[in-house]
């Protein structure tokens, strides 16, 4: 497990009857929200580091571990996309909070217009694994090659197998697990148009349902 469990003290909150109501149809999208929001980066044809924001991204695959990202290709073109497709690798770096600024901006500017990560003062290393940029100044970062691709609507949806993590220690419990409250990632709110913060945790997973069963047994 990449994510230190929290310690819970709490009771298991028990299921309450809540009384059912009408449905509207809201207009159909793609709800992502919360999502955490990631910056991938991949090098360039010239070796040069790209970087963009995203917040289609999730976890699909616990052995291998991999990762979905999904870029868009109906609006305006995004190089980094280029650029992982051409190397057939890149990275997943989280952005903390007190990252906010630089992870939006990286965002909003391309890399066809200007280099982005130098005008954030954010630095690169060659991955210990595969062929792609590690943004030294992000706590978290998983190091992905390329395993998949599909157009899936307006998106690239790439596969990435996940082949190296590379964590500050700051973020790390003694297991070695990511404790969120340290690396504090940024969650982006599409439906509020927001970035929030990570929450408390209130329940357990797995165990809350499982007292749940083991209720309905007796
Ligand atoms: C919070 C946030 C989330 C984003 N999520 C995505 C995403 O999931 N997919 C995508 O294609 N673009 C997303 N973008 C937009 C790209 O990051 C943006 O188009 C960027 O300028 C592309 O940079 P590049 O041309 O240097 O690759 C997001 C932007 C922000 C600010």
């Amino acid at each position: 497990m990449l994510f230190a469990a929290p310690k819970l003290c709490r009771p298991a909150p028990r299921p309450e009857k809540r009384g059912v109501m009408a449905k509207k149809n809201p207009h159909l999208r793609a709800v992502v929200a919360p999502s955490p929001v990631i910056i991938a980066a991949a090098y360039d044809e010239n070796g040069k580091a790209d970087a963009c924001t995203l917040a289609l991204y999730t976890p699909i695959s616990h052995r291998p571990p991999c990762v979905l990202i999904g870029i868009n290709v109906t609006m305006r073109p995004r190089k980094t996309l280029g650029s992982i497709l051409h190397s057939g690798a890149f990275t997943i770096g989280y952005p903390g909070e007190d990252q906010v600024t630089e992870a939006d901006y990286i965002g909003v500017a391309s890399g066809f217009d200007t280099d982005k990560l130098k005008d954030v003062g954010f630095t690169v290393s060659e991955g210990q694994t595969v062929h792609a940029p590690v943004i030294n100044e992000l706590r978290l970062t998983l190091e992905c090659e390329v395993v998949h691709t599909v157009r899936v609507g307006s998106n690239i949806q790439i596969t990435g197998e996940i082949k190296n993590i590379l964590a500050d220690e700051e973020i790390l419990d003694g297991k070695g697990r990511v404790v969120l409250e340290r690396l504090k990632p940024l969650i982006y709110d599409e439906e509020g148009f927001a970035y929030r913060h990570a929450g408390e945790p209130f329940a357990e997973p797995f165990r809350t349902g499982t007292e749940f069963m083991k209720q309905l047994e007796k």
